[in-house]
């Protein structure tokens, strides 16, 4: 039994919050045993780490550096124990956020991101990534009407086309890793993509 690495990616509103819950009972109604998980976060020191990340306000070398610890203590407490016990760990966010949000959004140097990446998780990547796609105002105005913004999600349009970007770029860089998803398209033909995905996935 082999576990799968699946992560969930896009600009805050751009719909992976309303796919992810499904796609678990998806994955569990064919029997497979699912870990769902989120960064930053998913450990109780990464949790503590995600409340100051999301309030304070902080140099972005800082921020940077806390995005690794946290993922550092996530990966070696929850993701590498679950995948090595044959789990499927579906992870809200992982290090291609990082890229988006810390490397295109607030400019830190992508080589910087990629030695921090090699040396926590080098050996470790996702089986797949879902890029939820979606312009920046449409996302704002679907924020808007669910909920009070943190830190990230009071940014300007802006900072969330750079974001946009950083992921259409990532998502360029290594297709067979990813499936970009239109979020503008009604959540039914999402979800038949996404059940022809699982399908791909447990046959691989
Ligand atoms: P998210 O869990 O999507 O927020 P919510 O609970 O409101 O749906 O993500 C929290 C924020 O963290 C999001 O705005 C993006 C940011 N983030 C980064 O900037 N870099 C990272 O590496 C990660 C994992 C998240």
């Amino acid at each position: 039994m082999k576990g799968r690495f699946v992560t969930f990616e896009g600009i805050d509103g751009a719909g992976k919050s309303t796919h992810i819950g499904w796609y678990i009972e998806r994955l569990r109604a064919r029997g497979i045993d699912v870990v769902q998980t989120r960064e930053p976060g998913g450990s109780a020191l990464a949790e503590a780490l995600r409340e100051l990340l999301l309030a304070q306000r902080m140099p972005i070398e800082t921020e940077l550096l806390l995005m690794f610890a946290a993922r550092r203590d996530h990966l070696e407490r929850l993701i590498r124990p679950a995948l090595a016990a044959g789990q499927w760990v579906i992870c809200d966010r992982f290090t291609d956020s990082t890229y988006a949000y810390q490397g295109a959004g607030r400019g830190a140097p992508g080589e910087r991101i990629a030695w921090l990446e090699a040396w926590v998780h080098g050996d470790l990547q996702p089986d797949r990534t879902y890029l939820f796609d979606l312009a920046p105002q449409l996302a704002a105005q679907r924020r808007a009407a669910v909920r009070t913004p943190d830190r990230f999600e009071r940014e300007d349009t802006a900072f969330f086309e750079r974001v946009r970007h950083g992921y259409q770029d990532r998502a360029r860089a290594d297709p067979s890793r990813f499936v970009v998803l239109d979020g503008e398209q009604a959540v039914s033909t999402l979800r038949v993509l996404l059940e022809e995905d699982i399908v791909t996935l447990c046959n691989t």
